[in-house]
């Protein structure tokens, strides 16, 4: 059986050679209108080759019909997309060949073994049975579902169904994936282990990985994320970037009677934002005051009526309670 290491030194032979600048996925003021209304308005991003790129959003932002517009599956109403430079609407049968897609629904037959579904998988991309069978044991050993090889897809755990499906969108060696809410319904744990998966085989691979997710601190791992709202793209940028533009620290205070308490915290502490019982303060580096100190006035005077007091680092769920 081969190891993980091994399959990525093979892997990373192949991608050696890409050139970090190559555009990957090219988006120009993608638009798609269903009854009038625009779930996706003027799209514009792009994504260099072997990027992680994360669309978040809430439901309904527009991440499925720009999920199935980048990969062929919807035409768009105007705009176009490019994928390593190829027009996707004019190239579909070519842009199938280099993509890898992953549903928001499983595509998996429940009744057929794991096995049986990557081979189905592999016949459908015309890969001979050899080439088969190589990528599917690659895959089986680095998504652990080895052992599960020949039961029935209907015995696996929900996160594991959700590796297999991943495994699936990428039997034939995809250059770039693309994944439409792969951790949805999981549990934390597990929405944890299949980013880990999905991260190994990005990086064994040099695949261009899309996906989307409304778990917005799961996308701290990407190389760059664009924030849906109501189809249209209003912010951008690298994780990191993002968080630390926002501010150096979050304090974050829940109260029951936050209502009446939220006033007097940013009069005291500067810029916040409150949702229901909970107020998030953006803290710069140097605010000026001594923030211990404050904190110590604070619970003398609400004592009791505060149930969470932390200082924190921000993360990409405030930015998005900023940009709303
Ligand atoms: N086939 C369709 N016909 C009509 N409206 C649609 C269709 N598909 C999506 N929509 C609407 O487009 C908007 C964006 O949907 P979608 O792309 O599924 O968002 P997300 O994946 O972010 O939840 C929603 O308002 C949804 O109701
Ligand atoms: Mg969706």
């Amino acid at each position: 059986m081969m190891k993980k290491a091994e399959w990525g030194r093979r892997q990373l032979k192949s991608h050696e050679s890409t050139h970090s600048e190559t555009l990957a996925i090219e988006v120009t003021k993608l638009t798609k209108t269903f009854e009038n209304k625009n779930a996706v308005s003027n799209l514009t991003f792009k994504v260099k080759s072997g990027g992680f790129f994360g669309l978040l959003g809430p439901n309904g932002a527009g991440k499925t019909s720009s999920i199935n517009m980048m990969s062929s599956m919807l035409r768009p109403s105007s705009g176009e997309v490019k994928l390593f430079g190829m027009n996707v609407n004019s190239k579909p049968l070519e842009i199938r060949k280099i993509i890898g897609l992953v549903f928001q629904d499983s595509s998996l037959d429940r009744q057929l073994s794991v096995w049986e579904n990557l081979r189905f998988a592999g016949m459908l991309h015309n890969l001979p049975m050899c080439q088969i069978t190589d990528n599917a044991e690659k895959l089986l050993n680095l998504f652990n579902l080895n052992d599960k090889k020949n039961k029935p897809v209907r015995t696996l755990s929900g996160g594991q169904r959700r590796a297999l499906d991943v495994a699936r969108g990428v039997i034939h060696s995809p250059k770039i994936l693309f994944l439409d809410e792969p951790t949805i319904g999981l549990d934390l744990p597990t929405r944890l282990r299949l980013w880990e998966f999905i991260h190994e085989l990005r990086v064994l691979s040099g695949m261009t990985v899309l996906l989307t997710t409304h778990y917005l601190e799961e996308a701290s791992g990407c190389t760059a994320v664009a924030f849906l709202k109501e189809g249209k793209l209003v912010l951008e940028g690298a994780p990191n970037e993002l968080t630390s533009s926002l501010c150096s620290n979050v304090l974050e205070i829940e109260s029951p009677k936050m209502n009446k308490i939220f006033g007097e915290l940013t009069a005291q502490f500067g810029i916040g934002k409150q949702k229901f019982r909970t107020a998030y303060i953006n803290l710069k580096k140097h605010e000026g005051f001594n923030l211990s100190s404050k904190l110590d006035q604070i619970k003398e005077k609400f004592g009791s009526d505060l149930t969470k007091v932390i200082v924190r680092p921000p993360n990409l769920n405030d930015v998005f309670l900023w940009i709303n």
